[in-house]
């Protein structure tokens, strides 16, 4: 059984020796090769040169024998094929081009010609799957609606989110009209992404848990779950929630094919909230790969030991990987999970 046929009957939920794993932003700054391309191309650079993209991809995989590629790229490129374009911030971060105040400016805003502003992630998607040429899951991915609203309304990365829940609150049409536009573009990528190769999508809810408990449904479950009744006969989709675990059970209630939680619940009492057709990806604290390879592999194991009776299980990181993680670490992780019960 290759990678991407483990990574598949995971996601159908068969038993298996192991846990496939592949880790999020694993193209991210840990990475010395990724440093040194970093060096001589911007972020923007990278993303939108698909050659470029697929060596980005690929540099993890040539490290570590995991068993998905999540294509290099970023949730913004949404805003700004939207017409909002983004850059990163000098001190950190993410910085809008401009913020968005007023509702003129969200009329403007078009989910019209996604795949023709994006053909440069379908054109990296296309190269990739050529490269791994079915041997590993190939995944691609793209923010909730709501998640895409922070950093749209807010103008950037935030600290208290104040902006966007003063629309979410205030004036729920605009907001609303917001999210419309948000998913039909979305609804519009993933098909694209599905159509380049992509074998299954991620949503990106990171910033779910920040909105409370009670309207969690309305500013971003519903708009979640019209993106994945669009476009589940088509690609198989995976809910990332960060922050949300009191939602888990109305997370499953979308019928996605898998969710992914953070680390803040032990995996099996998330697994117990999952209705068993439903696959569960998490839930390793990222911050585990900055300590020692012992403290990783005790971690790794308490989470493999947990879940080796409920199949359905992809073995991930809680979050995306730190900047600051060591190499060592990662290879101990990787080999921790793939030597699992051999
Ligand atoms: O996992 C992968 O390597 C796939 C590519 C990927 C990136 N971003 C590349 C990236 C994925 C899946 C993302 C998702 C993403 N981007 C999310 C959702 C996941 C999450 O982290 O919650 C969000 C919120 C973003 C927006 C974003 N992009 C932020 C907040 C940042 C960090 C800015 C900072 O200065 O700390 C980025 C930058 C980014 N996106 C990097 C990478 C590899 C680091 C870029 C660099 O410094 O070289």
């Amino acid at each position: 059984m290759n990678s991407r046929e483990r990574f598949i009957a995971a996601l159908n939920c068969q038993p298996l020796d192991r846990p496939p794993i592949w880790v999020m932003r694993q193209a991210g700054r840990y990475l010395p090769e990724y440093r040194a391309l970093k060096e001589k191309f911007s972020f923007l650079e990278l993303a939108q040169t698909p050659e470029l993209a697929l060596e980005v991809t690929m540099q993890p995989l040539r490290r570590f024998p995991l068993d998905a590629a999540i294509l290099f790229s970023d949730i913004l490129v949404i805003p700004e094929a939207m017409g909002q374009g983004y850059h990163f911030r000098e001190q950190g971060g993410i910085g809008m081009d401009y913020t968005l105040e007023n509702r003129d400016q969200i009329e403007k805003l078009t989910s019209s010609s996604i795949e023709e502003k994006l053909s440069y992630v379908a054109d990296a998607l296309k190269l990739i799957s050529a490269e791994l040429d079915g041997s590993k899951m190939l995944l691609g991915f793209g923010g909730s609606p709501w998640t895409l609203a922070t950093y749209m309304l807010e103008g950037g990365s935030s600290k208290d989110f104040a902006k966007v829940k003063a629309l979410f609150y205030q004036d729920r049409p605009t907001f609303e009209l917001l999210m419309e536009k948000i998913s039909d573009a979305l609804i519009a990528y993933f098909r694209m992404q599905k159509a380049a190769g992509a074998d299954a999508i991620q949503i990106f809810d990171s910033w779910g848990g920040i909105i409370s408990g009670e309207d969690y449904e309305a500013a971003s479950l519903k708009w979640i779950r019209k993106i994945v009744d669009a476009v589940r006969d088509e690609v198989p989709m995976i809910i990332y929630a960060k922050g949300t675990t009191p939602q888990l059970a109305r997370q499953a209630a979308c019928d996605p094919k898998a969710i992914s939680v953070d680390w803040t619940i032990p995996i099996e009492e998330a697994a117990a909230r999952i209705p068993s057709h439903i696959a569960i990806q998490g839930n390793l604290d990222p911050v585990l790969l900055d300590t020692k390879p012992e403290i990783v592999r005790a971690n790794a194991t308490r989470i493999l030991q947990a879940m080796k009776d409920r199949p359905g299980h992809i073995f991930n990181l809680g979050h995306g990987i730190h900047p600051t993680a060591r190499i060592e670490n990662m290879e101990t992780l990787v080999d921790t999970v793939t030597s699992w019960n051999q």
